[in-house]
C-alpha cells in the first residue's frame, strides 16, 4: 500500500512487524516509522532528480526525532534547520555543518552566533549525550537570509567573530503555490523571503562585504504543492534574477528552490516525484554544468507516509439523528486517545489523511490510501474520529466512512510521519506519544512516552 507499510491478511504490518504487537508494546497513541521506507524515499528523491545532483537537506521541521535525523544523515541529506533547536539536532545528528541551511523568518542574536561558531551555542552544556564538544564545528552552509535586516545582523555578528557567513537571499517570487492558505509562502501577502524587485539592490549593498558572503539563492513557495507549476513559474523568474545579477558581476553559486514536493494522503490528486522532476531539471541543468550547486529542502516528502499514528479507541458514542441546517445527520463519534494534541493538521488546515482499524478482515483490508478504491461503501459507516480533548476541534476526520468500529479497536492513521509528533502539544496536560522505528522487523523505540511528571517539572521551583 505504502513503501513498507501494508496489510496482510488483515493485519496492518510495518516493515514486517505487525500494528497490534506495537500497540501493545509500546501503547497508545503511538507513532511508528518505517525505517526502510525512509531510505526508499529518499533513494527515489535522489534518483528523481540526478541531473542537478543537488544537496538533499531534509526540512527537520517535518519530524525531528533525533534516530530520524541520524537515518537520513547517514544517507547522505543535509539538514534545513529554522531555530537553535533545530540547529543542534542537525550537529547532533552527524551532518557537516557546511550541509546545513539555516532558514526561518525571526533568527535571534544567539542563534545566529550558534549557526557561526557553534561553541557559543545555548543549548551546548545542556545535552544529556556524550558526545565530542562543539568547538571549531564550523559555521551553517547556509543562511538563507528573510529580511534587509536579518542581513545586518548576521554581518555584525560576524564581523564580530571574525568569520564570513555564507547567505542566501529568500525571495518571494509572489507565486500562487495552491496550497491551504496558511502553507503558503510565497505570494507578496506573506512573511517569507523579500520581493523578488528588491533583490538585486540587496545583492549591491552587499557585493564586497567583508563579513558576508551573499551569493545563493533561495525561494520556498508553500507545501504541499500538488503540481510542478508553481515551481517551474518561480524558476522562471530566479533563472532571469540569476541572469540580471550575473550581468552585475554578482554570479551566483547556489540556488535553494525550497521543498514543499506534495505527497499521497489519500484524498489528493498529486503527481509523482518524477513529475517535478522532470520538469524542474531542464530549467537548471545547463547552469549546473556551469558549477551551479542546487539545494532542495523536502520534509513531507521523505517522511510523511513513512510514518504511521496508532490510537486505541476508547468509546464509541452514538449522537443519534439531529436535524442540520442542510440534512439529517447521524453522528457517531469514535473517541480516541489520539487526537489534536497528537496530530493537529486536520483540525488546523483540515487535511485529509486516511485512518482504518488496523485489524480487519481481509477483504476490508486498505490496498491504497483511497479506501473507495475497491470497497463498497455499503459495508462502511460514518464516523467522526474525535480525542479526549476539551475543544470542538479536536478530530481527526469528520464523517468519514470505515467498517465498523468497536470500542477497543486499534486504528491507523495514515501518512502521519510529517508534522504529526513534531507539531505535537502536550494541551490538557496529555503526554506527548512514544516514537518507535521498525528497521526490517527489528523495533527500535526512539522516543518514551512522555511521563506525567515532566508535564510539571519545569514549573518546580528550585528549592
Ligand atoms: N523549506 C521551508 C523554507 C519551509 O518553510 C518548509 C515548510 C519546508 C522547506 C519543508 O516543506 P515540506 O517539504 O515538508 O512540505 N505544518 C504544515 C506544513 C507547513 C510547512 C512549513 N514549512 C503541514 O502540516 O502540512
Amino acid at each position: 500500500m505504502l513503501p513498507f507499510i501494508s496489510y496482510i491478511q488483515g493485519r496492518l504490518t510495518i516493515d514486517g512487524v505487525g500494528a497490534e504487537s506495537l500497540a501493545a508494546s509500546f501503547g497508545t497513541p503511538l507513532y511508528v516509522y518505517s525505517a526502510n521506507a525512509v531510505r526508499e524515499r529518499f533513494a527515489q528523491l535522489q534518483a528523481a532528480f540526478a541531473p542537478l545532483r543537488p544537496t538533499i537537506c531534509y526540512a527537520i521541521k517535518a519530524n525531528s526525532n533525533i534516530h530520524l535525523c541520524r537515518l537520513l544523515a547517514s544517507l547522505g541529506a543535509g539538514m534545513d534547520v529554522v531555530s537553535g533547536g533545530e540547529l543542534e539536532r542537525a550537529w547532533l545528528s552527524g551532518v557537516p555543518m557546511s550541509n546545513v541551511v539555516f532558514a526561518g523568518t525571526g533568527k535571534a542574536e544567539s542563534e545566529i552566533l550558534a549557526a557561526l561558531v557553534g561553541s557559543k551555542s545555548p543549548l551546548v552544556g545542556t545535552l544529556p549525550v556524550t558526545i565530542a564538544p562543539p568547538d571549531n564545528r564550523g559555521p551553517v552552509g547556509w543562511f538563507n537570509v528573510e529580511s534587509e535586516q536579518e542581513l545586518e545582523r548576521i554581518a555584525r555578528i560576524a564581523q564580530t567573530q571574525g568569520v564570513v557567513a555564507r547567505c542566501a537571499l529568500r525571495v518571494n517570487p509572489d507565486v500562487d503555490a495552491k496550497t491551504h492558505k496558511f502553507t503558503t509562502t510565497g505570494k507578496h501577502e506573506n512573511k517569507f523571503g523579500v520581493p523578488i524587485e528588491r533583490a538585486v539592490a540587496i545583492f549591491e549593498r552587499f557585493r564586497d562585504h567583508r563579513s558576508v558572503f551573499l551569493r545563493g539563492l533561495h525561494c520556498h513557495l508553500g507545501s504541499p504543492i500538488a503540481t510542478p507549476t508553481p515551481y517551474v513559474e518561480g524558476l522562471r523568474a530566479l533563472t532571469a534574477l540569476m541572469d540580471r545579477l550575473e550581468t552585475q558581476k554578482i554570479p551566483i553559486q547556489s540556488l535553494n528552490i525550497g521543498g514543499g514536493f506534495g505527497v499521497d494522503y489519500g484524498n489528493n490528486a498529486v503527481e509523482p516525484i518524477e513529475s517535478f522532476a522532470h520538469a524542474i531539471n531542464p530549467l537548471l541543468a545547463d547552469r549546473v554544468e556551469r558549477g551551479l550547486r542546487v539545494i532542495i529542502e523536502p520534509g513531507r516528502w521523505i517522511i510523511a507516509n513513512a510514518g504511521v499514528l496508532l490510537t486505541r479507541i476508547q468509546y464509541i458514542k452514538d449522537a443519534g439523528t439531529a436535524s442540520d441546517a442542510n440534512a439529517e445527520m447521524t453522528r457517531t463519534f469514535a473517541i480516541c486517545d489520539a487526537g489534536v494534541h497528537t496530530l493537529i493538521r486536520p483540525a488546523l488546515y483540515n487535511a485529509h489523511h486516511t485512518i482504518w482499524p488496523a485489524i480487519t478482515t481481509p477483504e476490508l483490508a486498505l490496498n491504497s490510501l483511497t479506501p473507495d478504491a475497491h470497497i463498497s461503501p455499503t459495508e462502511l459507516l460514518a464516523y467522526d474520529v474525535v480525542g479526549p480533548i476539551c475543544e470542538s476541534t479536536d478530530f481527526l476526520a469528520k464523517a468519514r466512512l470505515m467498517p465498523k468500529l468497536s470500542q477497543g479497536d486499534l486504528l491507523a492513521v495514515f501518512s502521519a510521519g510529517a508534522y504529526g509528533m513534531s507539531m505535537a502539544s502536550t494541551y490538557n496536560d496529555h503526554p506527548k506519544p512514544a516514537e518507535v522505528m521498525v528497521d526490517s522487523q527489528r523495533v527500535i523505540r526512539i522516543r518514551a512516552r512522555q511521563t506525567a511528571f515532566s508535564l510539571i517539572a519545569d514549573e518546580l521551583a528550585p528549592g
